[in-house]
């Protein structure tokens, strides 16, 4: 199985950026705990970062035909991108949403999520781990 996990922008700045919402983990922990969980459970996992909405648009459309399952936290464009809403369903690969933060109990413009309606799960609040269970359940999806 192979899964894409996709981060949005700013999530690049993770340990940095605000500690006190998103933690004091930086990405390369990311992506050193997502690779490790993945190798336990023998999945092949891709991890790709982009500050852009156009390089994300662009590395969904690369996963068609390729990716098992996409592990997406779109970062603010969660709240405006009808773009990546558009291509998740183009695709049409099982996608798991991920909010570092718990999304739900924030300001009001982070309330509406475009993706979500691309998405078979919404995982908010638990940190790094959101985003190894978020591989679990695409690897116990059928
Ligand atoms: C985020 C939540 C978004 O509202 C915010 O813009 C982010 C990160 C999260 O992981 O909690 O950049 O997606």
């Amino acid at each position: 199985m192979k899964i894409l996990i996709i981060n949005g922008p700013n999530i690049n700045m993770l340990g940095i950026r605000e500690p006190d919402i998103y933690g004091s983990e930086n990405y390369k922990t990311l992506c050193e705990s997502v690779e490790n969980h993945a190798k336990e459970l023998g999945v092949e996992v891709s991890l790709f970062q982009s500050n852009h909405e156009g390089a994300l648009v662009d590395e969904i459309q690369r996963a068609y035909g390729v990716f098992d399952g996409i592990v997406i936290n779109p970062a603010a464009y969660t709240h405006t991108s009808i773009a990546l809403l558009d291509a998740l369903k183009a695709v049409g690969i099982p996608t798991v949403e991920v909010h570092i933060s718990a999304v739900e109990k924030r300001e009001e413009f982070r309330q509406i999520s475009y993706v979500r309606q691309a998405a078979i799960k919404t995982i908010t609040g638990k940190g790094i781990n959101g985003y190894l269970k978020a591989i679990d359940f695409l690897v116990n999806y059928k």
